[in-house]
C-alpha cells in the first residue's frame, strides 16, 4: 500500500521528531495523499509504522476534518458554516451548491468529481462567506464566484 519512496520520505520525517508518535498528523496526511483516503488497512499500517495502536491513530484521525475515513472526490470543497459566514452568506451558500451539484453536504457527485463538507471556522472570518477548494481558499463568496468556480473545475476534468 504504501510505496518505497513514500516509507523512505516517512523514515526522514520520523528522524526529525523526538518521539516517533510525534509525526502522526504529517504521516497521516501524506498517506491520504497517496492513497486518497485513510482506510483501516492505511490506519493500521500507520499504527504499526509509528508503534501506536490503531485505536491511537483514529482518534487523531477521526478528530481532524481535513483527513478523510471513507473514499473522497477529486476535489473537496469546504464551505464555513461558523457565525460571521453564516451572518453573511454561508448557508446560502451552502444550500446554492447543494442544488448546482445535486448533492447534500457531506456527499460525494456521482461522477466522484466533487465532495462538498461543511466546515467550521476557517479562520478567515473577516473574509467571509468563505469556502475552500483543494486547499485555496476563496473569500468573499457569492453564488456568482462558486459558480465559475464550479464551471472551472468542469472544464479542467473535460
Ligand atoms: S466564521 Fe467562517 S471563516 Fe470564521
Amino acid at each position: 500500500m504504501i510505496s518505497n519512496e513514500t516509507r523512505a520520505r516517512f523514515d526522514a520525517l520520523v528522524a526529525k521528531y523526538p518521539e516517533r508518535r510525534s509525526a502522526l498528523i504529517p504521516i497521516l496526511h501524506a498517506v491520504q495523499a497517496e492513497a486518497g483516503y485513510l482506510s483501516p488497512e492505511a490506519i493500521a499500517w500507520v499504527a504499526a509504522y509509528l508503534d501506536l495502536s490503531a485505536a491511537d491513530v483514529m482518534s487523531v484521525a477521526s478528530f481532524y476534518d481535513m483527513l478523510n475515513l471513507e473514499p473522497v472526490g477529486r476535489h473537496m470543497l469546504y464551505v464555513c458554516h461558523n457565525l460571521s459566514c453564516t451572518l453573511l452568506g454561508g448557508e446560502r451558500l451552502i444550500r446554492h451548491l447543494e442544488a448546482r451539484l445535486g448533492i447534500r453536504c457531506g456527499e460525494t457527485t456521482p461522477d466522484g468529481q466533487v465532495t462538498l463538507r461543511r466546515m467550521e471556522c476557517l479562520g478567515a472570518c473577516g473574509a467571509a462567506p468563505v469556502l475552500q477548494l483543494d486547499g485555496v481558499f476563496h473569500e468573499q463568496m457569492t453564488a456568482e464566484r462558486a459558480d465559475a468556480l464550479l464551471e472551472r473545475l468542469r472544464s479542467e476534468s473535460a
